[in-house]
């Protein structure tokens, strides 16, 4: 039976689709065969993945909502990235709540689709729509799990705070089974107090459901999904790929060996799902490509870059770039030092 995993927060633009995608992929990394369900009508999670829209004759999550006797693991289609296939989404989507609105089993009619699908997968992500409405509520009911992507803004705990008041409700009322919600800090900044406090506080407030990972704000990710692809294709060594990687190994082992992953074991599957990804080729055409696809990350010589790697404003970030600095502090000394023996001199 698949781990089914909902990624759902009321708020808008808290980095849902972006998490469910790379936790998708990093699970898959690790070799779970991996289902990511696209729930929301935008289908970002779908064609950042290189697939296409749900049609009539590729039938995705709108069909199987309104079919779901029907569902079969071949409604899931591959992706470019060994075990991860994606239950598409279109814009037809966007009225299915007024479809369903008159049937009685309208919060239960994704149940089926993941009973149809879990021999097939091991792990199913669902990635929610930013509402707390039919469909959201139908992956709650659907899911052994939540994970609540939060960015540390008022706004988004208003929503997660929202969503675990819903979810206590319905496992109340027996209608879900979510043991174990985890909480997953994102847009982390680590150059703003007001977002570090919010961040401990939530650390303070939640406990161990909160993955010990944080996701970065990152130029990587930003850049990536321009790209439609995953930030561990094109940036493996950005923070947020770390991080991400790093989340996914903590829930994978959550709920695989259920009890809080020891440091080791995340590790060693961090080490497993590296290992998937591309080797880096050893040419010297390959090592040109490496810093073209690490761009954020490896500042091209002669151009004087600033600035942060997307994931914090750590400009000194190696040594060559501590030499520069030392060597330009020393130059503006020296200019210093002559215009001040100018001026006496006068
Ligand atoms: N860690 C991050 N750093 C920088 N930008 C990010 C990060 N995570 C997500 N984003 C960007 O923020 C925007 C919103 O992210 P995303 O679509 O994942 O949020 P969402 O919660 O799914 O939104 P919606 O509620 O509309 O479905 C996207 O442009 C995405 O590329
Ligand atoms: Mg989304």
């Amino acid at each position: 039976m698949a781990i089914t995993v909902a990624v759902s927060n009321q708020k808008g633009g808290v980095g849902k689709t972006t998490t469910a995608l790379h936790l998708a992929v990093a699970t898959a990394l690790a070799g779970r065969r991996v289902l990511l369900i696209d729930l929301d009508s935008q289908a970002n999670a779908t064609t950042a993945l290189g697939v296409a829209e749900a049609g009539v004759d590729t039938p995705g999550s709108y069909l199987a909502l309104l079919n779901n006797d029907d569902v079969r693991p071949a409604w899931a289609r591959p992706t470019g990235i060994a075990n991860l296939s994606v239950l598409a989404s279109s814009l037809d989507m966007a009225g299915i709540e007024l479809e369903l609105a008159d049937q009685t089993d309208r919060l239960r009619r994704l149940r089926p689709v993941i009973i149809a699908m879990s021999d097939a997968f091991d792990w199913i992500f669902l990635d929610c729509p930013p509402s707390l409405g039919i469909l959201s509520v139908n992956a709650l009911v659907a899911s052994d799990t939540v994970l609540i992507p939060v960015p540390p803004e008022q706004f988004a705990l208003d929503g997660m705070a929202r969503l675990t008041s819903t979810i206590t409700r319905l496992n109340d009322a027996g209608q879900t089974r979510i043991t174990a919600p985890s909480i997953l800090i994102t847009m982390a900044q680590s150059w703003s107090p007001e977002k570090m406090r919010r961040a401990t506080e939530i650390r303070q407030v939640h406990g161990d459901a909160v993955l010990v990972a944080e996701i970065p704000h990152s130029n990587a990710i930003d850049q990536a999904s321009g790209e439609r692809q995953p930030v561990f294709m094109s940036r493996p060594n950005a923070d947020a790929s770390d991080a991400y990687l790093r989340a996914a190994a903590q829930l994978i082992l959550r709920h695989e060996t259920k009890g809080q992953a020891s440091t080791g074991a995340v590790e060693e599957l961090v080490e497993q799902m590296r290992d998937s990804l591309q080797p880096a080729p050893a040419t010297a055409a390959g090592r040109k490509q490496t810093t073209e696809q690490t761009g954020d990350q490896r500042p091209k010589r002669g151009r004087r870059r600033r600035r942060s790697n997307g994931d914090g404003p750590k400009i000194y970030r190696s040594r060559r770039r501590l030499r520069q600095a030392a060597g330009t502090a020393v130059l503006i000394c020296a200019a210093l030092l002559m215009m001040i023996m100018l001026l006496g001199a006068l």
